[in-house]
């Protein structure tokens, strides 16, 4: 399975969930891209731009379809086509986890982890409607994380009403 889904829609919670239960090894991208690097994602942001990000993260991302286990990754990793392509053609079920903009927002302003979220709501408003499209064409199942993780739990692993 791969996770994929704006900030804050809960990816990594769901990611760990899922990792227990079905006792699979879960892979984060963004601490691969920490690893990869040894820097945080604000230092990368800072000293080589999102297009430096993007790198990394096509690399990590290709790494991970190698080996079993849940992929969580980050909200921008569609913006860039070739990781897109590689989560548009994979054989792994995707999974897109979204919710009302208000509520990822509520979620992800004040974070300093992000750099992406910091700027002024009307961006990251924008940002997130770049995005929903590609989310949607590349993933297999829209969950809607707004209520519980019990309830995403259910619609992810049992998805007949
Ligand atoms: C990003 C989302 C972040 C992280 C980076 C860029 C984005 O991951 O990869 O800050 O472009 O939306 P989360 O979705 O886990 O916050």
């Amino acid at each position: 399975m791969i996770l994929i889904g704006f900030m804050g829609s809960g990816k990594s919670t769901v990611a760990r969930e899922l990792g227990e239960r079905l006792s699979l090894d879960v892979l984060e991208l963004d601490d691969e891209i920490s690893r990869l690097s040894g820097k945080t994602i604000p230092e990368i942001f800072a000293e080589e731009g999102e297009a430096g990000f993007r790198s990394y993260e096509h690399q990590v991302l290709s790494d991970a379809c190698k080996i079993d286990g849940i992929i969580s990754t980050g909200g921008g990793i569609i913006t860039y086509d070739d990781s897109y392509e590689i989560i548009k053609n994979t054989e792994r079920k995707v999974i897109f986890l979204n919710a009302e903009f208000e509520s990822l927002y509520d979620r992800i302003s004040n974070d300093a982890t992000r750099p992406l979220a910091s700027q002024p709501k009307a961006q990251v408003r924008a940002l997130y409607d770049s995005r929903i499209e590609r989310y949607k064409r590349a993933a297999d199942l829209e969950v809607d994380t707004a209520c519980c993780l019990e309830d995403t739990m259910k619609a992810i692993l049992d998805p007949t009403p």
